[in-house]
This record gives C-alpha cells, structure tokens and sequence, in this order.
C-alpha cells in the first residue's frame, strides 16, 4: 500500500467576545483522524472537537476516527442523585451528532462508557507502556492500587513484570480506629509503585503516600495515566515525600513522561 502525506491543518482563531471559527486547510482523504483530549479547559476542547467534526462531515469525509486520549466529563458516568445529568453520556450523543464514525480512547474512567455509543469504541489500556517504564526505571517494584477499585490497573501492570501487587483497604481495628493498609502485601524496604486512572486533586495518591511510607516502603514512585492535576496537586504529591511522578501524555503536564502515541498507532492500524 503505498502512503500519502498531505499537510493539512486546523486554523483556530477565537474572537473577541469568545466564540470559535476553525477553517481546515489542505488536502484532506476521504477518511481522517482527528486527535483532541478534553482535558482543562474541557468546554472549550469539546466545543473544538464538534466543530472540527461537524466540518468534516460536510465537506464530504467518508470516515472520521476520533481519538480522545482522556475523555473529559467521564466520571459522571450514572445519576448519583436525582436530576443530575449524566455528563459522559450527553458528551457521547454529542460526539455521535457531530459526525464521529469510530472512537479511541485511554483508560476511559468506566469501561460502561463505551455502551453510550451506538458506534465503535476503542477503549485502550495504558498499562503496557506504562509497565515498560517501570521496567526501565525501577528494579523489583510493587505495584500498588491506592484502592480496590484500581486494582485491575496493578494486576495488569504486575502480570507484564511478573512482580507482586496488592491494593489498600481500610480494616477497622475497633469501634473508634480505623487502619489503612496494604491488603495482603509487606511493603517494608520495597519499591513501592502506585497506579491510579486519574490524578485530580491528589488527594487520594497523598493518603496512598503516607500509608505506604507509614508501612516502611524505602520509595514510592506514584504512576497514573491522566495526570488531570488540579491547580498545586503536583506540588502536594511530592511535598508528602515521593520520589518520582510519572504519568502518560494523554494529557499533558510536568509529569508526562510516558508516551501512549505508539498505542494509538497500533489500534489505529488494527481497526483497518
Ligand atoms: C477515582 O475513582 C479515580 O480513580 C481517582 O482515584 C480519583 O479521580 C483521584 O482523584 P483525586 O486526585 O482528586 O483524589
């Protein structure tokens, strides 16, 4: 098969009381890919996205494939409580409607998210190239989820390395104490290596930290796929004492050191 390289681009400009033209320029296939992650500020990368879409579709694109490495406004994945809007199912209407044939994401929050759609969704797991960085950079490591609902993310990282994993769990030791702790595992004088989805405030990675360092882990390295990062959460992960955060480039930030573009690639070939 002989490939083709074209030079096409977006235009973006935003007008003064806010609204946004986008123009595409070049030569375009009758099947395009477009990249955009709906990371802060999310309206405005979603609002991008529908135009960039929308567009295509009238000018004639047979096939669009959308690649969304973090898909914004996905932990609003159910009605918590009454009247609330179920975001993430909105966003995957809207994506529909604008003209998305087929779509990649990463480590959706919730794999449910994929049954919004009534087209393709390719949810992608960044836990191989993030396992293959541990390798690379951390000798005899344990993976640990901060909580259980994680540790689908351990176990797979620690079944590529063949090393041990475990998630914490509180157990209460009496009425009045409660102890956070590694469930099954002794983490003392190992390297500890915590895997989360998404990396917020950091509120729950700094509990995770203290815990591990309270239970004798000679160094936590803290890993996660989305580094959201809200506002000083970085600085508050390492002020509680950790040696490294590293995270994937679906979103992009001081921590985003492992690359998920040959994912991407590959699941883009694959779907043909
Ligand atoms: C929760 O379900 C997620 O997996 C993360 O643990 C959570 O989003 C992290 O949020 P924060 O950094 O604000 O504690």
């Amino acid at each position: 098969m002989k490939l083709e390289f074209y030079t096409t681009y977006v235009n973006f400009i935003v007008f003064p009381d806010g609204e946004r033209y986008i123009r595409i320029k070049g030569k375009l296939d009758d099947e395009v890919i477009v990249v955009q992650s709906t990371g802060y500020p999310q309206d405005e990368n979603l609002m991008e996205l529908f135009l960039i879409l929308k567009n295509l579709k009238s000018m004639g694109i047979r096939k669009i494939k959308v690649v969304i490495p973090y898909f914004g406004y996905g932990r609003q994945e159910r009605r918590f409580k009454s009247g609330e809007a179920v975001s993430a199912v909105i966003i995957a209407d809207l994506l529909e409607a604008a003209g998305a044939d087929e779509i990649f994401c990463i480590n959706l929050h919730e794999e449910n998210i994929t049954e919004f759609f009534q087209i393709r969704v390719h949810n992608l797991s960044a836990m191989p190239p993030i396992a293959k960085y541990i390798k690379q950079n951390i000798n005899n490591p344990v993976i640990i989820a901060p909580d259980k609902g994680a540790l689908g993310f351990a176990k797979e990282i620690a079944e590529i390395l063949g090393c041990e994993y475990d998630h914490l769990e509180k157990t209460r030791i009496s009425p009045e104490v409660v102890e956070t702790k590694p469930k099954n595992l002794d983490v003392k004088g190992k390297d500890a290596v915590i895997i989360d989805d998404i990396i917020s405030t950091g509120g729950t990675i700094v509990n995770a930290v203290e815990i591990l360092k309270e239970h004798g882990a000679s160094k936590v390295i803290v890993s996660c796929v989305h580094p959201v990062l809200v506002e000083d959460a970085l600085l508050k992960i390492f002020a509680s004492g950790v040696d490294d955060v590293v995270a994937t480039d679906t979103l992009l930030s001081d921590a985003s050191v492992i690359s998920v573009a040959q994912l991407v690639a590959d699941a883009l070939k694959k779907s043909g």
